[in-house]
This record gives C-alpha cells, sequence and structure tokens, in this order.
C-alpha cells in the first residue's frame, strides 16, 4: 500500500528518496511523486503513474534536487490513478503534503476550505491536509503549530509528512493508525512509512507512537504526544539485512522466499525448541505465568495470516485441549463477540501494521482479555509494540506481495504455542513426542518437498488456460487449501475457491468438469479414508484432479488424476509440508501466464487502511 519517504539534509536528498521508493514497491502502488525544496527558496515537484522508474527516467530527463525533500508511492483510494492524485500534493506552491491513510471526513474539509477559497487540483482527500495546513500558517503559526492544529481536525487515518516553502530547515510530521518511523543520521535525517526504505542510508530508527507529532531538522528530533507534551521514544537499532531488497539469482522475489523456507523455519526454532522439549519463556518475559491459566484462546487476523490462525485452531483443540476461535479481523472489530474467561487474544501478522488486525487487538484490550500475544514478523511494529506479549517469527523480509515464508514460519510459531498451551493443559506426551519430533524434522522436510519443484512446473501448463479451480482438504489441511487457493488467486489471477471436501455433496460438486481443475492436500493421516471418497465422487462426475498425496496413501496417477508424492511427515508438520508444493504451483501458473508475480494487480503488501 502507500509509501513514504522523506529527508533533510545538506546533500541532494533526490537518490536517496528514489532508492527509498525503489524499496517500498514491493507495497503494491500505482504511482509515484516526489517533491523537493532547494537552497533558494523553490519547491519542485515530479509526479508519474506507473513504476518509480518512469518517476526517476522524468527526473533524469528533467532534473530536481534539494536537501529537503518527500516522496510517496499512491495505491489509489480516493480519485483514480492518474498524476493529478498522485502526492506530493500541494497548497499555493507552499505547502508540500504526503500522506497514507484515509482523512475519513474530507467531504467536509473540502467544503469548508472551499469556502474559503481554496481550489482543489486533485480527487484526494490527502489533498485537505495541504490546505488545512496552509490555513494554519498564514494565521502565522509555525509549521509544528500549524500541522498540531490541523490534525485536531482530521478523523480518520494518517502517517504524514508535510514541507513548508518558507522554511525549509524542518519537516513535520504525523502519526495516527498509519505508521511512521524516523531515521536518524549524522547531521542529516529521514522518514519512512516502513524502515525497509531507509536501510541504505541508517540503521537506528525511533518508531511514532499514535497521535504523536513530531519536528525534524538536519540535527533534531522533537517528538510530542497525542496532549501535545514533548516526549522521549526509544532508539532502536535494525537487525534487518541491508540487502533483503536482493533477488538473490531468482527470477522473482516470491521464489527466492519460497526457497528460504527451510532456512527461516529453522531461525525461527532455533533457541526455542530443546531436544525434548521448549525453551522456557519464550513468548516473552512472565509468559508462562499468563500461559499456564488459559482456558481459550481468540484468534484474529486477515489474509494468509488468518489461514495460519485456522490451521492452529485444529492443533489448539487437538492438541492442547484449548477451546478456539478465529476471525477475520475485519469482522472482529464491529461486531459485539463474548469473551471467554481465561482467554488469550493472539493477533497474527507479517507485518505487524494491518490496520484492521490493530483496531481488533485494540478493542479485544478494552473487553476484558486476560492477556494478548502478537505472533508478528516485524520487530517494532504497532502489533508488537501494543501487545502484551510477542513471539516474532525470524522470516526476515518478505517482499513478494503474496505471503509464503511469513505463512510457514507463523504456523511453525503456533505448534509451538500449542506445545506451551498445552503443558498446562494434559496435552497426551505421545502428541508432544510427535511436535516436537516433526518441528526437528522440518526444516530437512521443506529442503526434500522442494525438489519437487520440476514435476510442478511441469504440471502448472495445465492450468494456465484455465478459469476456475477448486482445492479440496480436510481437518487440519482444509485451511491450507484455503491458502493454495489464496496464492492462485492473488498472482495467477485464476478464479479459485476452496472447500473442506466433506462439503463437496452440498454444492461444488455442481460445478465439477473437465474445465474445472480440482486440486486435492491429502496426507496420510486419519481422514484418508473419508477424502478418497470424496475423491470417487470428482471422478465420477469426470473431473480432473491433482493430488498432492503422500506416498503411503497410495494415489496412482490415471488419466483423471495426476499424483504428486510429498515427502512423508510426522503428522503434525503435514500443513506446513503440504504448503510449499501449494506455492509453487500458484507461482509456476502466474510466470506462464505473465502476471506480476510479485507485485500482482490491484493488491498491496500492506493493508495500514481498513
Ligand atoms: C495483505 C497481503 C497478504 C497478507 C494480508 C495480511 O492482503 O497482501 O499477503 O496476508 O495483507 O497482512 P499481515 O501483514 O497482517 O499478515
Amino acid at each position: 500500500m502507500c509509501g513514504i519517504v522523506g529527508a533533510i539534509a545538506e546533500r541532494n536528498v533526490v537518490e536517496i528518496l528514489l532508492e527509498g521508493l525503489r524499496r517500498l514497491e514491493y507495497r503494491g502502488y500505482d504511482s509515484a511523486g516526489v517533491a523537493l525544496l532547494d537552497g533558494e527558496g523553490n519547491l519542485k515537484r515530479e509526479r508519474q503513474v506507473g513504476k518509480v522508474k518512469a518517476l526517476s527516467d522524468a527526473i533524469i530527463a528533467k532534473p530536481i534536487k534539494g536537501a529537503t525533500g518527500i516522496a510517496h508511492t499512491r495505491w489509489a483510494t480516493h480519485g483514480g490513478v492518474n498524476e493529478k492524485n498522485a502526492h506530493p500534493h500541494f497548497s499555493n506552491e507552499r505547502i508540500a503534503v504526503v500522506h497514507n491513510g484515509i482523512i475519513e471526513n474530507y467531504e467536509a474539509l473540502r467544503r469548508d476550505l472551499q469556502a474559503k477559497g481554496y481550489t482543489f487540483g486533485s480527487d484526494t482527500d490527502t489533498e485537505t491536509i495541504a490546505h488545512t495546513v496552509h490555513e494554519e500558517v498564514k494565521k502565522g503559526k509555525d509549521l509544528l503549530l500549524a500541522v498540531q492544529d490541523s490534525v485536531k481536525q482530521f478523523h480518520g487515518a494518517y502517517g504524514t509528512v508535510i514541507m513548508d516553502k518558507e522554511d525549509a530547515n524542518r519537516v513535520v510530521v504525523a502519526r495516527s493508525g498509519s505508521p511512521l518511523v524516523i531515521g536518524l543520521g549524522i547531521g542529516e535525517n529521514f522518514i519512512a512509512s516502513d524502515q525497509m526504505a531507509l536501510l541504505p542510508v541508517t540503521r537506528r530508527f525511533i518508531f511514532l507512537e499514535e497521535g504523536d507529532v513530531a519536528e525534524i531538522t538536519r540535527t533534531s528530533v522533537t517528538i510530542y504526544d497525542h496532549n501535545g507534551d514533548k516526549v522521549e521514544r526509544e532508539v532502536f537499532d535494525s537487525e534487518l539485512e541491508h540487502d533483503a531488497g536482493d533477488k538473490g539469482g531468482y527470477r522473482h522475489y516470491m521464489l527466492k522466499e519460497i526457497h528460504e523456507q527451510p532456512t527461516v523455519v529453522r531461525n525461527t526454532l532455533q533457541g526455542r525448541l530443546g531436544e525434548t522439549d521448549l525453551v522456557e519463556g519464550i513468548f516473552g518475559a512472565g509468559s508462562e505465568d499468563i500461559l499456564k491459566d488459559i482456558k481459550h484462546v481468540q484468534i484474529i487476523a486477515c489474509g494468509t495470516s488468518y489461514h495460519s490462525g485456522m490451521t492452529a485452531r485444529y492443533w489448539l483443540e487437538q492438541y492442547a485441549n484449548v477451546s478456539c476461535n478465529v476471525e477475520i479481523a475485519s469482522e472482529f472489530r464491529y461486531r459485539k463477540s463474548v469473551v471467554h474467561p481465561n482467554s488469550l487474544i493472539v493477533t497474527i501478522s507479517q507485518s505487524g501494521e494491518t490496520a484492521d488486525t490493530l483496531a481488533a487487538l485494540r478493542l479485544a484490550k478494552q473487553n476484558g482479555y486476560k492477556s494478548s500475544l502478537t505472533i508478528c514478523n516485524v520487530p517494532g511494529s504497532s502489533l508488537v509494540r501494543e501487545s502484551d506479549m510477542a513471539f516474532m517469527t525470524l522470516a526476515g523480509a518478505e517482499i513478494g506481495v503474496a505471503s509464503t515464508k511469513a505463512f510457514t514460519t507463523q504456523l511453525t510459531a503456533f505448534l509451538m504455542l500449542t506445545l506451551a498451551i498445552g503443558k498446562y493443559n494434559g496435552m497426551l506426551a505421545a502428541d508432544k513426542k510427535a511436535i516436537i519430533d516433526g518441528l526437528h524434522s522440518l526444516p530437512t522436510k521443506l529442503e526434500e518437498t522442494l525438489t519437487l519443484t520440476n514435476g510442478i512446473e511441469q504440471l502448472a501448463e495445465e492450468f494456465a488456460d484455465k478459469q476456475h479451480s477448486l482445492f479440496l482438504g480436510r481437518g487440519d489441511q482444509y485451511p491450507i487449501a484455503m491458502e493454495g487457493a489464496l496464492k492462485l488467486k492473488e498472482i495467477s489471477y485464476i478464479h479459485a475457491e476452496a472447500y473442506a471436501s466433506g462439503e463437496l455433496k452440498h454444492g461444488p460438486l455442481a460445478l465439477i468438469d473437465e474445465e474445472m481443475p480440482v486440486i486435492v492436500v491429502a496426507p496420510n493421516n486419519e481422514l484418508l479414508e473419508k477424502l478418497k471418497s470424496n475423491v470417487e465422487e470428482v471422478r465420477a462426475r469426470g473431473g480432473i484432479m491433482y493430488v498432492f498425496a503422500d506416498k503411503e496413501a497410495q494415489f496412482a496417477s490415471d488419466e483423471t488424476m495426476r499424483v504428486i508424492n510429498v515427502p512423508h511427515c510426522e503428522a503434525p508438520i503435514a500443513p506446513i509440508v503440504y504448503t510449499l508444493p501449494l506455492q509453487l504451483l500458484s507461482y509456476y501458473v502466474a510466470v506462464i501466464k505473465g502476471t506480476d508475480v510479485d507485485q500482482p494487480r490491484n493488491l498491496a503488501k500492506s493493508v495500514t487502511v481498513e
């Protein structure tokens, strides 16, 4: 989704801003722009629809420069995709603004500002920020006070950076609902919506908190909280790799990230799983005291993270003997729900910034949950800061919009949570052993599964001309079928539905014909015989099936069924292992179709508006 980069320095910052935007491209966007203040009181802007490359080419053709600047990648919410709606937005060629989020009362603000004589050059909500701030500076306020007084008038979400042509020595930033991070340099400072953007110039960051407004000069950062009181915020050293943005020889980030899974799952287990038990306290100081009393788990997430929560429900109820509900964050946050006694709220998020998940956590905290835990991949993100306990997945930066390695590390984390809660709820010794042995073998099993690549690449040829597909699974493989369907639709644009195969007779059988490939996930578990009956139901109606199966499940390829044998593994880790062939299938179908694999149309990596 939208990305922000800003800089205030003595040198020309145009390349820093453009490189920052390139590093945010993975988030998904449709246009890009930059505005710069030079030392001679000039405010210059360049905006382009399309990729950052188009913006940098335009700047090469018609150079602009400056030591103070702001830049943006826009993912359209209000107003179509065109140059006039791209950020930065100006007011009276004096105030320049970039903004992530949505100003919900923009229509009322727009009417008031028009009545005061302002003309709008765009259809965006963002332009109201520029004119509101202009209206305040016109009253004689400095930029900081003007922004502090302006944000009081905004409803909705914003991460915004504002420059004033009359005062090139500072930028003012404000955060409410959309993340912003300040990057600290020596004699220069930076701002971004995501630390990834700034890794080439600094590793020292301050994460702004809700309601913060900050004044940033070349040599100082002064932060005020929502009451206007000066506050100190902690400085973090980023552990993210500077080169996390490289494809490392792979054709796409997504393929690189699929192949990183054995390593990042190993990293996520390291130091947390001992030979025969979990290491104590891996969910944070004091976590054992909390987890021992937990009798119910409420999981909240969106997208792929929601599917990892769906899988965890099977594990928590089957192995840890605690009841568990899972809900999509955007639903949970807008309905009244009943809080069970001794309930733990668990949020899952790759980014830690998904607007609905964050709002759901805040709501839950008011509603009497015993404690909150987030399973998250980004240190210092909003969910991590606002949860009582945080478990960091160590997937590293995930660039491909379609989530892969974040998902499998989330599942790895959930198996450890199952052990941690099951310990106090009569978990069977045999189940504990199967989970622990399974987790120890997991990185190797994932490596073995990746050797299926060539066969899956060939299989993908048969999907490329299809319009629809059906994914089937049972038990803890049902959410894996859902995730497989999500991957296929996200990057290949083929309509894909997932069903728990026991539901076939209740509708989807009507869809079966030779134009509707059916993908079946079939490990060798207690539901295998039931699943085989479902397979026969599809076969009897002329369906063409692609079955990912354990060798011992004894499926054989024939004219209506292609079987791909997946390495045998312990039952609890099977959902993680079976995820990989489905990721590979989607990837190769998308490559054959020639879609934009890493940045699929209309989608964003980090959904920071609801
Ligand atoms: C977007 C991304 C998905 C992701 C979802 C939830 O839709 O494209 O890949 O699963 O957001 O994001 P989160 O960061 O909370 O896991």
